[in-house]
């Protein structure tokens, strides 16, 4: 057998420059991807994972303008040559956000349409549709549903099963379940724990959960600006603790724990368990007590019996009560869509409560104006495009620590 029955990927010496950048995205990336691996890609944000997935597919450099260095052969084709098209039916990807794949009105035909390269008779074309739809856990009931009004976690399972109709050799998945709700994260897992068992496929798995990349990978790289800084088995690379946060990669948290305690690699809870049963005396009893913070002080806000509608009619918040006291940090948790935004926004001002009370600092908190309240309760927001203003991070900060605050007021 030769090296290439046995790589499915190699990337030699790659260099990559996104055309009008000065700095290389990739700066001398070598790797090889094995037949039958689950390959997984960390790295801190802008290392060039996704970079990397777009030049083992061939967008890049055929796609997207650049300056390119080195080679890549992906199934024994040249990117820089190959026909994209070709590469394409024989290796997938599917990125961390699907809707920008989508393109068709049903989840059916957008499957269908990830097959046409393929020339199958109708039947087959049908039976791949849904043993691939049934492979990610949705029931028939998907079908005829548009891929653009489903969940999160329902999208990315309707991108997953288009690129794994296909049977390609390589499946590529940048960040499948980043922007997921547990929930939602939970549903794509669970899908690629089938893929895992029941197929037999190379997939390179570019993922910043630790636990996910433990569970399922046979090997781990880790990337630094633009290069390989690490690199090896779950066990070998998860022990390197230190070395692994330098880059920027958080190891699972069991790793960590291994590590502090010398118990040797470590990936998973039960070998951790394994390792440490009959060293572990009975723990002792705790009291409730014990694992308090600081003494919570006066009531800051409270909310009492709170609504919000919409003015599309969709009930927000339907009675929600909460008190936050002085030096409290509390998580608000909860299902994408279960009003977690909404009830800070109204904490904080910026919505008026269709219903209920809301007191900050004893007052209710239609007697403050704008400015006085905006002082007592900063908000940030989820995604921070809809509160910076202003054109440098000097005017941005100085404008939110007082000036001109009720300009906040949106
Ligand atoms: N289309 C583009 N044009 C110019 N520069 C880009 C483009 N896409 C990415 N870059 C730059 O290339 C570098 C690598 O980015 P890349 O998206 O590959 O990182 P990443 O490891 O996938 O990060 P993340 O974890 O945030 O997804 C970064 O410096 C980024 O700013
Ligand atoms: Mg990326």
């Amino acid at each position: 057998m030769g090296v290439a029955d046995l790589n499915v990927a190699v990337v030699e010496d790659l260099w990559w420059r996104y055309e009008g950048r000065e700095d290389y995205a990739l700066r001398g990336l070598s790797l090889e991807v094995r037949r039958g691996e689950v390959l997984a890609v960390m790295g801190h944000s802008g290392a060039g994972k996704t970079t990397l997935a777009l030049a083992m597919t061939g967008i890049i450099p055929q796609r997207v303008p650049g300056e390119i260095r080195g080679h890549v052969e992906v199934l024994g084709l040249s990117t820089l040559r190959a026909d994209v098209a070709e590469i394409a039916r024989r290796a997938s990807i599917v990125f961390e956000d699907p809707e920008v794949q989508f393109v068709m009105s049903t989840v059916e035909d957008e499957i269908a349409l990830a097959l046409e390269p393929l020339r199958l008779s109708r039947d087959e074309m049908r039976r791949r549709v849904l043993w691939s739809l049934e492979l990610v856990g949705l029931d028939r009931g998907f079908l005829n549903r548009s891929p653009l009004q489903l969940s999160g976690g329902e999208k990315q399972r309707v991108a997953i099963a288009a690129a794994v109709a296909r049977e390609p050799e390589l499946l590529i998945l940048d960040e499948p379940t980043s922007d997921l709700d547990p929930v939602g994260k939970e549903e794509v897992v669970a899908a690629l724990r089938r893929l895992r068992r029941e197929l037999d496929m190379t997939v390179v798995l570019i993922e910043h959960e630790p636990e996910y990349v433990a569970e399922f990978a046979d090997r781990v790289v880790v990337l630094r600006e633009g290069r390989v800084a690490m690199e090896g088995g779950p066990g070998e690379v998860f022990s390197r603790v230190d070395e692994l946060r330098s880059h920027g990669v958080s190891p699972p948290e069991v790793s960590e724990l291994a590590a502090r305690l010398g118990l040797g690699p470590v990936y998973r809870l039960e070998q951790a368990v394994e390792r440490l049963r009959g060293s572990v005396r009975a723990p002792r009893a705790f009291s409730p007590g014990d694992g308090g913070g600081a003494a919570a002080g006066e009531t800051i806000v409270e909310c009492r019996e709170v609504r919000y509608d919409y003015p599309d009619g969709v009930q927000a918040l339907r009675g929600a009560s909460l008190e936050v006291r002085g030096g409290e940090l509390i998580a608000l948790v909860g299902p994408n869509g279960s009003g977690k935004t909404t009830l800070a926004k109204v904490m904080a001002g910026l919505l008026r409560p269709s219903a209920g009370e809301v007191r900050v600092m004893g007052r209710r908190i239609e007697e403050y104006d704008r400015l006085t309240l905006s002082s007592t309760v900063a908000y940030v927001y989820q995604n921070p495009d809809h509160q910076i203003f202003n054109k440098t991070v000097y005017e941005e900060v100085a404008f939110g620590s007082g000036s001109g605050a009720s300009r906040r007021a949106r």
